[in-house]
This record gives structure tokens, sequence and C-alpha cells, in this order.
């Protein structure tokens, strides 16, 4: 059995979509997954679609013995069971201080279940507190969730004594394993920053004896997918509410990497191998896809040059002038809106009513019939397709050599 606690004493850094999205993923992948909600504030309880206000027993229940772990625990999906959080839990801290080996409350509570599950994966509240310590007492594996931007080390160092302390005096076995850097946006050059800041960290503690010396930063990135924000307010893992958006994809290849690829030193080239085949398969595609647009681009020009030589000759366009041809991003602002412009009046002395759609005459006048230039709407739409796929090109090419490095 694995046990992973997923931890940040720094707020909204995607430690609970991490353990939800990563427990459905492995569930998927058939493990036997328990999920363990540490968090008075409930979120991994409420993302599982399961109400935090009944009276159902739950991880304060088993923290103050009140409950075996067993009896605690509720199916959620299939392969995936919850140790839920309920309002109790807020008080489960200062009820704890007084009892003799108060850390190490949930780790007894596990030690009857090892052979029944695969992974259990906690996640922590935000806070370095006793909630925390039995966390950290009852793992073997720590995921630290970065979310990369100014500050998104501070406390870091505060993170890993609190580790280093729990190693020394309750857990020897316990070590940090992995960074997953969430909400990672690539155009962002901060981003990649923060993630050398830390894999610079990570490679001057390689030789030292620390928890985090074996520590590897997961080279599959969450990108910050609107899709991810909003599962938890359906109660759907990502997997359930948008199988194919990006937060889904990155998981199950998140997944994929801890389940496969997380022992040994050759990880992450054996990782690197196995998905090539997709990386080349997608460049080939953005570079046909390129080449096509480029000569769908050339042929517009070559349409479009004899029509502006005829327009130097033709009766001038509105104002008398000729206009000199545009480069792509001035052509691109230039276009006129498809529709006319419209102006948009309520009907006088009906306040409420939705406003009548009255057509006006267009803002910019049609061009003289002679003159053809491509339709509004296919230039609008080739200089958007033309910059999107070289921004994915780019970023998958990136994202191959970062994760070559
Ligand atoms: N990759 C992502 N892209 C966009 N939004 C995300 C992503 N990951 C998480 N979020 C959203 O960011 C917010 C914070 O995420 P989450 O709740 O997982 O963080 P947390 O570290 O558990 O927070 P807390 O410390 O409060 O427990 C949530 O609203 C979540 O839906
Ligand atoms: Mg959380």
């Amino acid at each position: 059995m694995r046990t992973i606690a997923v931890l940040n004493q720094k707020g909204g850094v995607g430690k609970t979509t991490t353990v939800v999205n990563l427990a459905a993923a492995l569930a998927m992948k058939g493990q036997r997954v328990m999920v363990i909600d540490l968090d008075p504030q409930a979120h991994l309880t409420i993302h599982f679609g399961v109400d935090a206000e009944t009276d159902g027993h739950g991880a304060y229940e088993v923290l103050t013995k009140s409950a075996d772990m067993s009896n605690a625990l509720v199916n959620v999906r299939g392969n995936v069971w919850l140790l839920g959080a309920n309002i109790n839990l807020v008080g489960a801290e200062s009820e704890l201080v007084s009892v003799v080996g108060r850390e190490t409350v949930l780790r007894e509570a596990l030690e009857s279940l090892t052979e029944s599950f695969d992974y259990v994966i906690i996640d922590c509240p935000p806070a370095l507190g006793l909630l925390t310590l039995n966390a950290l007492a009852a793992v073997k594996e720590v995921f630290i969730p970065v979310q990369p931007h100014f500050l998104a080390l501070q406390g870091f160092s505060k993170l890993l004594q609190t580790v280093s302390l729990v190693g020394r005096r309750i857990n020897p076995d316990l070590r940090v394993a992995a960074i997953v850097l969430c909400m990672f946006d690539t155009r962002v050059t901060l981003s990649s920053e923060v993630k050398a800041d830390i894999k610079n960290f990570l490679d001057n503690a390689r030789t030292a004896a620390t928890p985090w010396s074996g520590a590897r930063i997961i080279p599959i990135h969450i990108r910050q997918n609107i899709k991810l924000a909003e599962a938890p307010s359906h109660g759907q893992t990502i997997f359930e509410y948008e199988p194919k958006c990006n937060g889904a994809i990155d998981y199950e290849r998140v997944a994929d990497y801890v389940h496969n690829y997380m022992n040994g030193e050759a990880a992450d080239e054996a990782f690197l191998a196995s998905i090539s085949e997709e990386i080349n398969e997608l460049d080939t595609t953005l570079a046909s896809v390129g080449a096509a647009i480029q000569a769908a681009q050339e042929e517009q020009n070559v349409a479009a040059e004899p029509s502006l030589e005829s327009a130097e000759s033709a009766e001038p366009m509105v104002s008398g002038e000729f206009a000199p041809p545009l480069d792509s991003a001035q052509a691109a602002e230039s276009i006129p809106s498809p529709e006319p412009a419209v102006c948009l009046e309520r009907p006088e002395g009906d306040e409420n009513s939705e406003p009548a759609r009255e057509s006006a005459a267009p803002a910019v006048a049609p061009p003289p019939a002679r003159i053809q230039p491509p339709s509004p709407g296919s230039r609008r739409r080739i200089v958007a397709v033309a910059a999107a796929p070289q921004r994915r090109m780019l970023n998958r090419r990136t994202f191959a050599r970062s994760l070559r490095k």
C-alpha cells in the first residue's frame, strides 16, 4: 500500500484538486484508493459530492477514537473510499492536545487496512498543525503541490523543516517524493522561473541526508484549466465532468507517472520514452496543419493582389484615399464585423421590455463590387488559426525540452 499526504500550508495551491483527480485516475487504472479529508473546510468531501453537514462518521470520529476507520469509510466511486470531514473536525486539534500519542492516532487507525487498499491519499489542511502532523506520521510519501506564482516558495523551508522533524521523531520512512506544479501557465515566464528555482533547490539537496533529497518534480504540469475549477461545484471529478479537457489529460498522465514511473533513477527517461511517440505524432500533425495554413494564406495573397491593383485604378472606396496593404496584425484589427452595426433601443414607455434590435446602416461601407477580398469571417479565421497551432507547437516543444532536461 502506498500512502501519500498532499501537503502545502499555503492555501489554494491545488491540494484538494490533486487528491480528487489523482485518486479518480488511479481508481480508473483498477487501483483501490482510500482518500482522507483532514481539512475542516471539507472541500475533498464536498468535491466527491458528499454532504459534509451530515452526522455520519468521518475523520473526526476516527481521530477521537469514537469510530472505527472501517465503519467510517464511504464508497464514493468504484474503487474510491472516502474518510470524510464534517464540521466537528474544526475542534479536533484542541481536543487532541491532551491525548498521549496524539500525532499517531491516524497511523494506528490505518494499520489494520494495509491489505485492503493500494493507495491512501490524504488531503491536508493549509496549516502545519496537529491534523497535518497526523497525516505526516501516517504516510511514507509527501506530494507538495506548488502554484508557480510570486512568493510560491515562501514558507517552503518551514514546510520541509516540519517534514524533517516528523521524520526524525515519529516517522523515519517519511520522504518528500514529488512536487506537483499546479495551475501552470506555459505563457508566463514566472511559471518556468519558479520551476527552475525548485529544480535548483532539489538538485543542491541531492547529496544531503534529508527527507527531500530524492524528491522529483513530476514532469507533467497541471495546466490552468477552468473545467478543474468548475468540477467541484458539480460534485464530480474531472473525468466525470469533462473527460476530454486538458485538466483530465494532465491528471491522467500524472497518475500514470505516479503509478508506473516513480521508482528508480531511470523513471523520467522511461516515462519520456512512453509519451515520445505521442509528442512526435502531435508535432507531425501540427506541422501539416501549419503547412496547410501557409498554403491557404499564399493562395489568399495571390487572389488579393490583382484585386488591390485594380482597386488603385478604381473609384475611391469610401474616403477617397487608397488604403495601403496591411500586415497580418493590422489586417486582423481592421476586418469589419461580419454583422452590420446595430443600435438597441427600448420601445418608449416600456422600461422592462427587452430592447428592440433595429437594423442600422453598416458602420463600414461595403467595398465596391469589383474588389473581392476574402470574406471577413474567413480572414478572421485564417489569422486566428494561423496563430494558434504555432503557439501550441512552441508549447509542445518547450514542454518536450523541459522534460528532457
Ligand atoms: N489547474 C487548475 N486550473 C484552474 N483552477 C484550478 C486548478 N487547480 C485548482 N483550481 C481551482 O483553484 C482553487 C484552489 O484549488 P484547491 O482547492 O485544490 O486548492 P487547495 O490547496 O486544496 O486549497 P486549500 O488550501 O484552501 O485547501 C479551487 O477553486 C480549484 O477548483
Ligand atoms: Mg483543499
